[in-house]
């Protein structure tokens, strides 16, 4: 099958892919060709959203959420992937990550990435939105309540999630 060229950006950077490797799933492309072995992958059919990954269209778009394991790189032609490890940058964890740790929020912390950056397209969603106490269960529920841990820590995930969005409400950011 002649892909034609074929580019996807990850973490910022143009990345382009060999016609032989197009039908990879994005997370195989991911730890085989470009060594960022941070999203994992657990149930591989689309069902625990452990490899979940931020993507946009454009880079000024919203990032919105899909899954590695699932994507092929061709579906993704053009667009811009984010990975766990775009989150830190210069050496300083995102403030999401610095709350999951000051919470305890993970245990083995196989799904935190995809908690992660399921979150954090949730925050890009929120940017200058206000977020009442009584809808945040809610919307959080909404963009990370399909992830599956299976040590089982929601309770602190999503409190660790709540308190950087209740930051971000005081700070008016
Ligand atoms: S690894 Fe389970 S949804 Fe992708
Ligand atoms: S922390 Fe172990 S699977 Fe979630």
């Amino acid at each position: 099958m002649n892909h034609g060229d074929l580019n996807i950006y990850v973490n910022g950077h143009p990345i382009k892919i060999a016609a032989a490797d197009a039908d990879m799933s994005l997370a195989e492309y991911l730890h085989e060709r470009l060594d960022l072995t941070g999203t994992k992958v657990c149930c591989g059919i689309g069902v625990c959203r452990a490899c979940t990954v931020g993507l946009r269209n454009r880079p000024d778009a919203l990032m919105e959420k899909t899954l590695a394991c699932t994507t092929t790189v061709s579906a993704i032609a053009d667009q811009y992937v984010y990975t766990v490890e775009s989150l830190s940058q210069g050496g300083r964890l995102s403030p999401l990550q610095e709350s999951f740790l000051e919470t305890f929020a993970f245990q083995c912390g196989y799904c935190t990435p995809g908690f992660l950056m399921a979150a954090t397209a949730m925050l890009d969603h929120l940017k200058g939105h206000r977020v009442e106490t009584s809808h945040l269960e809610r919307t959080i529920e909404t963009w990370v309540g399909g992830n599956l841990c299976r040590c089982t820590g929601y309770v602190k995930y999503k409190e660790a999630i709540s308190k950087v969005v209740q930051a971000r409400t005081e700070r008016g950011a």
